[in-house]
């Protein structure tokens, strides 16, 4: 059976992680994969998880399956974090392992109800959307979205690309933090992009994985709320692995805007048995965590707190690389973890092996590896592979 099995490469992710623990360098700087550090590079469990889990430990008395959508009092709980005051009736959501874990039910559930559905994603995205997009059997296509070169959004070329839309393709938006780029639309572009999905009836799928790390929970959710209120139907995949600090944990929701309560019921039971199929009922103890900070107003302070300071350095990150490199000023206006620096991959690669300096090979630093230590020797090695 398995001789029929092409051989596969690990994804550039995957692969790049697989380098940098082999690297016997001590001296080697991590810019790779996205998982926030601290001035020391290290990643550790925020407070508020550990209190939390404490509290789970003396008090949890069961691990007995809950349910195929999962923690129902989490789900509601992180929607009021996510989706703020939305038209709950319209809404359904169900816990997933993780925001990937979202995004490939999100997907399976589109296929379900349209196999003819195409998706839209912008060039580039995180590397892992093509793949789970694909994997549910849908097709594809691609806009402009950011000029690497000159760091800007190419928001009228993908206007433009998306005049070809079919009614009932989905279109897949980053809510804020762009990954890879680090690049948002201002308000303006949300409300021209809302009325072009009205116009020609796209579906919004959004991807919110880094809700807290651009400017605080409430603003980074704010044009995407403003979306989702000026839109029939929208789809929401959502992670608690950056700004919860659970990444292997693998706790998200997915939640499906319809438009009716009748057709959310009926998105739900959809949901809950594709899921049933896939990993029938996902894993409880991270959305426990997440259960018991949003539950008590003295732990979301606390998490609230650490959520900011890492959102704080991640920005005196961005300025102080923007001060030491004035090639990348536009890194000081841009968001979240990561920034997409005007490099090719042989220059990406030249950084690995001649400086123990690793990023992903479109050229994507995850800012978070940065620190009042590494900065220097970083700009230094950079300078050589920028114009100008
Ligand atoms: C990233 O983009 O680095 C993270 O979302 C981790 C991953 O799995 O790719």
């Amino acid at each position: 059976l398995f001789d029929a099995l092409d051989d596969q490469p690990l994804d550039a992710m995957l692969t790049l992680l697989h380098l940098l623990r082999n690297d016997p360098r001590s001296d080697k700087i991590d810019l790779g994969i996205g998982v926030y550090g601290d001035d020391n590079g290290c990643t550790p469990v925020m407070q508020a998880a550990k209190m939390a889990e404490r509290n789970l430990i003396e008090t949890q008395t069961s691990k007995a399956y809950l349910a195929a959508e999962g923690d129902a009092h989490f789900i509601n709980l992180l929607a009021q974090r996510v989706l703020g005051g939305a038209e709950v009736n319209r809404y359904c959501g169900v816990q997933t392992p993780g925001g990937t874990g979202a995004l490939r039910l999100a997907a399976e559930l589109i296929h379900k109800a349209n196999p003819e559905a195409r998706v839209w994603l912008g060039t580039p995205t995180w590397i892992n959307h093509h793949a789970l997009i694909r994997s549910a059997g849908l097709h594809i296509l691609e806009h402009p979205f950011f000029d690497q070169a000159t760091q800007s959004v190419l928001f009228d070329e993908m206007m433009t690309a998306l005049e070809s839309a079919r009614t009932g393709d989905v279109v897949l938006l980053h809510a804020c933090c762009h990954n890879p780029t680090g690049a948002d639309f201002t308000p303006a572009q949300w409300r021209t992009i809302g009325e072009l999905v009205n116009r020609k009836g796209l579906i919004p799928l959004i991807d919110i994985a880094y809700q807290g790390l651009g400017h605080g929970m409430e603003a980074d959710a704010a044009a995407m709320r403003t979306l989702l209120d000026s839109v029939p139907e929208a789809i929401i995949a959502a992670s608690c692995s950056k700004n919860f600090g659970l990444y292997r944990e693998r706790i998200g929701a997915l939640w499906v805007k319809a438009d009716s309560a009748t057709a959310a019921l009926r998105a739900r039971g959809n949901l809950i048995l594709i899921a049933r199929a896939m990993w029938s009922m996902p894993p409880d103890h991270g959305a426990a965590v997440v259960r018991t900070i949003l539950d008590s107003t003295d732990l979301t302070q606390i998490w609230l707190t650490e959520l900011e300071q890492m959102r704080t350095r991640l920005n005196s990150m961005r300025a102080e690389l923007a001060k030491a490199v004035p090639q990348l000023a536009s890194v000081a206006q841009q968001s979240g973890m990561f920034a997409l620096l005007p490099l090719n991959r042989e220059a990406v690669a030249d950084l690995r092996v001649k400086h123990g300096i690793y990023m992903v090979e479109n050229g994507r630093m995850n800012i978070a590896g940065l620190q009042a230590g590494n900065l220097p020797r970083f700009a230094a090695a950079l300078k050589p592979y920028l114009q100008g």
